[in-house]
């Protein structure tokens, strides 16, 4: 029996080195090693075999049985090797072929010019404030000194989620909660998101504002002017001109309008500013009294000036756009353009 191991175990070696497949490999592990394998059989045959030399014959058996494993497992690994490098060897990349073109994304104009304005207000000493879109009633006008029965109300084309909530249709309740957690002195500015049920060439129902706020002692209307002088000429250059026109808000008093030298005819009358030189901008004013009151300070004590600006109108104007809704199109010919 011992005679008939070696032999087959030296046939299963011989076999093995002629192997040159994967396939070949498990071949011959079927026909030494598997069920009716030619090892396993004889194995079968110990029980024939006399007691003493049982252990004996079975021990060696199994050594036998061990080390052809192992070679199997060698020859798998050399053909494996030798079949990764066979591979290596014949892929071959054409570094010298063109590329494929990945488009690169870049800021949409309406991010660009608020990034700009936020720029020229921070360099103002200005601090940043945010406020939600989805507002309450008593934020978006009732604190703005606009109650229910106003007819202010009616210049927002409001959408209502409820009756005591709303999209906010401007950013000018940020004031409000601003001035309700901090006390004065107090300078920021609060762009963001607006809502109003509106839409033509200038209206679109999403757009954005700007809104600041300056409080403390002693704010006059010159600061008002001194600070908005400063922001358009920045934004369009230092000889553009201004004017500030008597105007009304609830929640301002003074009110004023503030309208620029057109920048497309430079104040000689065009269609764009229909013929007047001016294009109006933004709506400010000092801090009403009344408003004041509402969040707990004593106007007595102290004022302040506010003001709310349309993003898209300074983009229009800065980029001569003369329809709102391109910016929302998301057409990539437009907006490649900036
Ligand atoms: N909230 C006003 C609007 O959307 C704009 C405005 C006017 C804001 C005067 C102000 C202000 O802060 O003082 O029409």
């Amino acid at each position: 029996m011992k005679e008939e191991l070696e032999r087959l175990f030296a046939e299963a070696l011989e076999k093995l080195k002629g192997a040159v497949e994967e396939r070949q490999v498990a071949e011959i592990k079927a026909e030494f090693l598997g069920k009716k394998g030619k090892i396993t059989a004889l194995l079968r045959g110990l029980v024939n075999i006399s007691q003493e030399q049982r252990p004996v014959m079975g021990c060696l058996a199994n050594e036998i049985k061990i080390s052809l494993e192992e070679k199997i497992k060698e020859s798998l690994e050399v053909i494996r090797e030798r079949k990764r490098k066979e591979y290596l060897l014949h892929e071959s990349l054409d570094i010298t072929l063109p590329g494929r073109r990945v488009p690169i994304g870049r800021k949409h104009p309406i991010t660009e010019v608020c990034n700009e304005i936020i720029g020229i207000f921070l360099g103002l000493g200005f601090q940043i404030s945010e406020g939600p879109e989805v507002e309450l009633d008593y934020y978006n006008f009732e604190a703005l000194n606009i109650p229910k029965d106003h007819p202010a109300r009616d210049m927002h084309d409001t959408f209502y989620i409820s009756d005591e909530v709303l999209l906010r249709t401007h950013t000018s309740p940020v004031q409000i909660r601003v001035m309700e957690k901090q006390s004065p002195p107090i300078q920021i500015i609060a762009p963001g998101k607006a809502f109003r049920c509106d839409s033509d060439v200038s209206h679109t129902p999403m757009f954005h504002q700007v809104e600041g706020l300056m409080v403390g002692d002693n704010i006059t209307f010159g600061d008002l002017k001194g600070i908005l002088t400063i922001f358009v000429h920045q934004m369009f250059g230092d000889k553009t001109r201004l004017r500030f026109r008597p105007s009304f808000f609830p929640f301002t008093e003074p009110s004023a309008e503030v309208d620029m030298q057109c920048v497309i005819c430079r104040g000689k009358g065009c269609r764009v500013c229909s013929f007047s030189g001016w294009l109006e901008i933004l709506g400010s004013g000092m801090v009403d009294p009344e408003v004041f009151k509402i969040v707990g300070y004593n106007p007595n004590e102290i004022t302040g000036f506010a003001f709310g600006l349309g993003i898209e109108r300074v983009a229009m104007l800065k980029y001569g756009i003369n329809d709102i809704r391109m910016f929302f199109e998301n057409d990539m010919r437009f907006l490649g353009q900036f």
